[in-house]
């Protein structure tokens, strides 16, 4: 059988233990799509498997090909795929690792790629739409709310501001001055991260915070979240497990939880065609070079998401 590149990592470490590696093609299963991968999302989740930090979360076998997220075309169906042929240009979560020239996908989390539509862009989308998407309506915001996002120009945030302004709610979001301007684009209240928050966000949000979405997991997002919205009921973190133990507040994690891969990316596609959509693509790094593309995921400052393109 020949092999197809991938990137692969056969202990946990440093980024330095990603590698070029051949490996089988994936064969698709029932419900399952094989796809050429044109593009891959980069997420937070990539380097935090490949440290080690998610050993008692999530099972890796070694070698072990990270991703979570493509844009490509449709090479092959499992049995009982229907709605979805070989050669459609699609985009969604895989199931199997993305850093490489072909993955697996469950056919009924694909949706179709438009041309519009970038391979790059179509990549990034996946896990941000569908976290943000999970959390806002974790969170049940009413038209006219205001909404404190935390780590507002990462992926996720980039998102939920923009899932959030479509439905009139008002968003303050944090993020470095450097992102303040990216902030204000999408239609977001810009405040500094760090000391002093609370004060801040008063400040801008005189009306009070009616929710809150830790999307950063850092600096007490969770502790100032509760204290500025005053019930930990009205606070969501999709970052900080610990935090939200401690202040009781809900943790996110997306496993378990009711698949809303596909209504987030309607609705992304749908803010698409009206002109309205917004995801930066940070970076774009060749797929050999996966391990520098983990590097700058892990340095964290961000605007908008980094992809590795794979053809
Ligand atoms: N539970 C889930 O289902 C789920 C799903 C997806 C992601 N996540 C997690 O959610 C987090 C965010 O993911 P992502 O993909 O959006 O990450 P990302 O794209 O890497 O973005 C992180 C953002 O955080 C900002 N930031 C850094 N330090 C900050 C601080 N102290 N306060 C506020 N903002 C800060 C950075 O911008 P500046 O330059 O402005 O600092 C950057 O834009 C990660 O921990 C990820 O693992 C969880």
């Amino acid at each position: 059988m020949t092999k197809i590149k991938a990137i692969a990592f056969s202990a946990y470490g440093s980024a330095d233990v990603l590698r070029v590696t051949a490996v089988d093609p994936p064969v698709p299963g029932p419900g399952q799509v094989r796809i050429a991968v044109r593009s891959a999302g980069v997420n937070p989740i990539d380097f935090k498997i490949r440290r080690g930090d998610m050993a008692g979360y999530v099972p890796v076998e070694f070698p072990y090909v990270p991703g979570r997220e493509a844009s490509g075309v449709v090479e092959a169906v499992g049995d009982g795929v229907t709605g979805v042929q070989a050669g459609d240009t699609v985009f969604g979560p895989t199931v199997t690792g993305s850093y490489a020239e072909q993955a697996l996908a469950d056919a009924d989390r694909l949706v179709v790629k438009p041309v519009s539509l970038s391979w790059e862009q179509a990549a990034a989308l996946p896990v941000a739409a569908e976290t943000a998407w999970r959390a806002l309506e974790l969170l049940d915001l009413l038209e006219g709310d205001t909404l404190l996002v935390h780590g507002a120009a990462g992926g996720v945030g980039t998102m939920a501001v923009q899932f959030a302004r479509s439905r009139d709610i008002r968003v303050v979001g944090t993020a470095s001055e450097f992102n303040h301007e990216y902030l204000r684009g999408l239609g977001a209240l810009p405040v500094a991260y760090g000391e002093g928050l609370v004060n801040r966000v008063q400040e801008i949000a005189p009306e009070g915070v009616d929710a809150a979405l830790d999307a950063v997991g850092k600096g007490d997002a969770v502790g100032v979240s509760v204290e500025l919205t005053g019930d930990p009921e009205r606070v969501v973190t999709i970052a900080d497990a610990e935090g939200a133990e401690r202040h009781q507040v809900r943790f996110s994690g997306g496993a378990g939880a009711a698949d809303r891969t596909v209504p987030a990316l309607n609705a992304a596609l749908g803010l698409h065609e009206a002109g309205l959509l917004q995801m930066p693509i940070h970076r774009t790094y060749p797929l050999e070079e996966a391990a520098e593309a983990q590097r700058a995921s892990e340095h964290g400052h961000l605007t908008g998401k980094i992809v590795l393109t794979v053809a």
